[in-house]
């Protein structure tokens, strides 16, 4: 069963190989899960469509649930356990593309570069002249909130760009990078506070009143793991009385209704959770999806099991 369509080429594949029961096409949700329920051994989801206990409840022989997408944030992963259900996620494939996202809005926050755009799409350059001067990344202190794969990732194009990368994670690592032991510590030794953890229960509001407080007026934060991991209202108080220099943002909470209020904000970059959105990612990613229903369907180990 398909909780939401997928990208086009991977979406064939799981055709060919599979019975498909497109459930975002019911009419009458429960309905169709009724009726298809007996037959469902694997659910395909995608990111924020998850799956919760209500859904997994309405699927007694659920036997695997493959996301497309390394964040299992949504599927109900205590549960899953409970039902000995395994889960599967898309690591690695996606590293390089989420890591030129996040190289992205740190050039883009700090060279203001959207706003220069729209700057000059009004015309403003030949009637007020140039546009405020900006920031460089080279000399900054690019801090990894989250130092996992795609931190390192993100890391090692930061240092590229002449940034001195430091990290805080739960645990401190095998790496060259100096390690700050709270999310606080951290955001004051960083110029630019880059936020790459898993979302979740466990890192919600990690970046709080205190993070930003220690970050500074001079502070960027940018985020491409979960809008969770932030106090959004917080956040927006904060960029609108300049208490940090701004944000780039590639995820929010109940996306895609973002609050409008970051629209008005002259310091924030936003992009619409576009991390991993390249047509080479999204058939990595959804080709590593059906290579684990594949997988387990024919007596395998799955490749990139969670739970
Ligand atoms: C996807 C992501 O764009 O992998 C993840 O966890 O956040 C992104 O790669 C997302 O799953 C789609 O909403």
């Amino acid at each position: 069963m398909l909780t939401i369509g997928l990208y086009a080429p991977v979406q064939e594949q799981l055709e060919k190989s599979f019975t498909c029961h497109r459930l975002y096409e019911a009419a009458d949700r429960d309905a169709f899960l009724k009726k298809h329920a007996p037959n469902v051994r694997a659910l395909a989801t995608f990111g924020k469509w998850g799956a919760d206990k209500a859904l997994i409840a309405a699927l007694p022989t659920l036997e695997i649930i493959a996301n497309m997408g390394v964040g299992v944030d949504a599927i109900d992963l205590d549960e899953s356990k409970r039902r000995g259900i395994i889960v599967t996620n898309t690591p690695d494939v996606l590293n390089d593309c989420v890591a030129e996202t996040a190289m992205s809005l740190v050039l883009n926050v700090l060279h203001r570069f959207p706003q220069c755009e729209a700057y000059m799409r009004s015309g403003y350059w030949a009637t007020r002249g140039a546009p405020p001067l900006a920031a460089e990344a080279k000399g900054k202190t690019l801090g990894i909130l989250g130092l996992g794969r795609i931190g390192v990732a993100v890391a090692k194009l930061g240092q590229a760009f002449g940034m001195k990368v430091r990290y805080h994670s739960r645990s401190k690592k095998k790496v060259p990078y100096p390690y700050d032991s709270s999310p606080e510590l951290l955001g004051k030794n960083s110029d630019v506070l880059l936020i790459a953890t898993s979302g979740g229960e466990q890192t919600r509001f990690l970046v709080n009143a205190k993070v930003l407080d220690a970050l500074g007026p001079t502070g960027y934060l940018v985020n491409i793991s979960r809008g969770s991991v932030i106090d959004e209202p917080v956040l927006i108080r904060y960029l609108k009385e300049g208490r940090i220099a701004g944000a780039g943002l590639d995820v929010f909470e109940n996306e895609p209704d973002v609050n409008p209020e970051f629209f008005a904000l002259q310091n924030a970059v936003v992009y619409p959770h576009v991390g991993s959105a390249t047509n080479e990612t999204r058939l990595a990613m959804g080709m590593l999806q059906v290579d684990n229903l594949r997988a387990h369907f024919s007596g395998k180990p799955v490749l990139t099991r969670v739970v």
